[in-house]
């Protein structure tokens, strides 16, 4: 078969289109999951979270003027510690664990949620401003009681 020299050119101009169509589409749906994965460090031992340092006590720790980190352990079917008490005005981040199956941690009525994976660390970070009590809940199913799987954050002057 005889390919007209023009035609080569638009044949050539669509596969370029093509390609970059795939291109973006590919580069979209990589974004928000490289994301995802650069907010969780990966290898952590579910099984060893006690002999972990950051997590054989989970708790908040102060990390400058107005910083606190919280170490956070979810389990089936809670989340350690808890309540999580952080001071007002304050920037937390949240490093989350889980110790046995895939949970979610939701700071009920913010935009504070992240799922968490064993063997992962899920990384958040929050503003806090006035004092509040908030509820923490597990928003993946996680076995029979995921249902009661709930904690507190409360954030105290
Ligand atoms: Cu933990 Cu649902």
């Amino acid at each position: 078969m005889h390919i007209h020299a023009y035609e080569k050119l638009w044949l050539a101009a669509s596969v370029m289109l093509i390609l970059l169509l795939v291109g973006s589409v590919t580069y979209g749906a990589i974004g928000p999951g490289v994301a995802m994965v650069a907010d969780s460090e990966p290898t952590i031992d579910a099984g060893g979270l006690d002999e972990d340092e950051r997590f054989s006590e989970p708790r908040v720790e102060q990390v400058g003027e107005n910083e606190y980190e919280a170490y956070v352990v979810s389990f089936q079917f809670g989340f350690q510690p808890d309540p999580i008490v952080v001071p007002e005005n304050s920037t937390v981040t949240f490093y989350v664990t889980s110790r046995d199956v895939i949970h979610g941690f939701e700071v009920a009525g913010t935009n504070a949620n992240t799922m968490v994976v064993p063997g992962e660390v899920s990384e958040i970070k929050v503003e806090v401003e006035e004092p509040q009590e908030y509820g923490l809940i597990c928003n993946e199913y996680c076995g029979a009681g995921h249902h009661a799987m709930e904690g507190k954050v409360n954030v105290v002057s």
